[in-house]
């Protein structure tokens, strides 16, 4: 009998030590507790197949709210893009990482971007994103915005003009890019031939689509097509700037006339001025930030403008007292972008349910807890826009587009991020809000647009794009 109350003792101890074990888990940094839930998937490739080809499928949020239901937790473990992650949901997710920027975590891209944007001086993207950042306000601040307002309703007239009116037929996001990549190398570089801006599209396509892939340099792999298409755009602008510095020098060019002089122009704390490939770099990130985000963003307006007849009634009518009250040949200005409330609400809605990013990664610069479980340092944390947009609990009826969401003071903090938050928080944000908005009045003002495939499937990879590219057949209101 004792034998047996010593051998139960012994299994009774060992099993709590098993449990224990299994438990708490000793890291390398020595960092020893619980780990959140989750699967590691694959060897090497972990999960990001899974995450990915939701994705490629239409739906990045399955890959959140399928894990969310498995391990009943707002945190759970994986293995992307090659490296160890937790996924962060939820408003109290997202709120922990945007206010501990720098203290707990900071940015991480993945190793495919640093590989398509190698940097001259070999500086990783963490380091260039904080100069970048330096840079911006200068470009972004609210006198520069005003005066973008008018430049930017000049190129939506001609870019209507050459690619919308006389139609009868077009498909929306190549020219919803074409619009954008034009307005962005007339204020980012001064270029506004079209011939010229039309020289970069093509590569821009394969940069931005390669950018967040499985890291195989071979040929035929969107990683490889972006690192060419990369190198292809980085000499472009390197010829643009050596131009520029001759005719800055020269007095052709003005001090102020473009984000890339204020670069030129600008040194560092230490009286440095940047390489000229440091800047082509720069220009090429900001192409990348602004040109397919804001492009998917105006494509998904137009989708939901022909699906909502009512919803499109609202916008009309609120661009047709602005375009009314003013004089012929009169540009948009600053007053009349404030008028654009009904819009702004149908755009925010627009980014609710197909945000451009999905999220974005940050790596944990200490070891910490978060909702009772350990986060190693190292480790990568993903926020995911979709887990807040689309959970019933802060968005009810989380499908139906229901623009009213947006009035008065708006959903609850934390909960609507199509631009993130916290110091890392989009510095495009505003600038996508006119282009979006000068976008809306042009499109409106002139037609009705209606599906050609109802049921156009929408593919994700890495922003939201309809399969076909959103044809649309144009009704003129003059011909209405
Ligand atoms: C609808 C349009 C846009 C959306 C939805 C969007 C969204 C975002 C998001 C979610 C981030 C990441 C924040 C994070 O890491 O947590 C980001 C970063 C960034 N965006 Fe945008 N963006 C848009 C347009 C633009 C435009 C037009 C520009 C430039 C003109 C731009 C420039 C950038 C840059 C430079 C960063 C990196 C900032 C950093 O690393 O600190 N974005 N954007």
């Amino acid at each position: 009998m004792e034998v047996f109350y010593v051998s139960l003792l012994s299994l009774f101890v060992l099993l709590i030590s098993l449990s224990l074990h299994l438990l708490f888990y000793k890291n390398k940094s020595g960092f020893s507790s619980t780990l959140p839930p989750g699967k590691t998937g694959w060897p090497v490739i972990g999960e990001s197949l899974e995450f990915l080809s939701t994705g490629w499928k239409g739906h990045p949020e399955k890959f959140i709210f399928d894990r969310i239901a498995k391990y009943s937790s707002y945190v759970f473990r994986t293995h992307l893009l090659g490296e160890q992650a937790a996924v962060f949901c939820g408003a109290n997710g997202n709120k922990f990482l945007f206010s501990n920027e720098n203290k707990l975590v900071q940015a991480w891209w993945p190793d495919s971007v640093n590989k398509v944007f190698p940097s001259s001086t070999q500086t990783s993207s963490k380091e260039e994103a904080i100069k970048m950042r330096r840079m911006l306000p200068t470009f972004f601040k609210p006198e520069a915005l005003q005066r973008y307002v008018g430049i930017m309703d000049h190129i939506a007239q001609r870019h209507f003009s050459d690619g919308w009116d006389n139609k009868k037929e077009v498909v929306v996001f190549p020219l919803a890019k074409r619009y954008t990549f034009w307005l962005a190398c007339r204020l980012f570089v001064s270029v506004e031939d079209p011939n010229h801006v039309a020289k970069f599209a093509d590569p821009f396509n394969d940069l931005a689509s390669g950018l967040i892939s499985i890291p195989i340099d071979l040929p035929g792999t969107p990683f490889h097509r972006a690192i060419k298409a990369s190198n292809f755009i980085r000499k472009e602008l390197v010829s643009i700037i050596k131009q520029r510095k001759i005719d800055l020098a020269e007095g052709k060019a003005s001090p102020t006339q473009d984000i890339l002089s204020h670069m030129l122009l600008t040194s560092d704390e230490s009286g440095k001025f940047m390489h000229e490939l440091d800047i082509a770099d720069k220009i090429l990130g900001l192409l990348v930030g602004g040109h397919d985000t804001a492009s998917s963003a105006c494509t998904f307006v137009v989708k939901y403008l022909a699906e909502l007849p009512e919803i499109y009634e609202g916008v009309y009518k609120e661009q047709m007292e602005i375009a009314k009250a003013k004089a012929p040949g009169e540009l948009l200005n600053w007053d009349d972008i404030q008028k654009m409330k009904y819009s702004w609400n149908v755009a925010c809605e627009v980014l609710r349910l197909a945000p451009p990013l999905q999220g974005a990664f940050r790596e944990a610069i200490a070891d910490f807890m978060y909702s009772g479980f350990s986060i190693p340092k190292g480790w990568k944390i993903y926020w995911s826009a979709n887990s807040t947009h689309r959970n019933p609990e802060l968005f009810p009826e989380p499908l139906k587009f229901d623009p009213s969401r947006f009035e008065g003071t708006g959903p609850a903090p934390y909960t609507f991020v199509p631009f993130g938050g916290g110091p890392r928080m989009c510095p495009g944000k505003e600038y996508a809000r006119l282009e979006i908005l000068v976008f809306m009045h042009h499109l409106v003002k002139r037609f009705k647009c209606e599906k050609l495939i109802p049921d156009e499937k929408i593919v994700v990879n890495p922003m939201p794009i309809p399969a076909k590219g959103l044809p649309v057949r144009l009704y003129p209101h003059n011909a209405i």
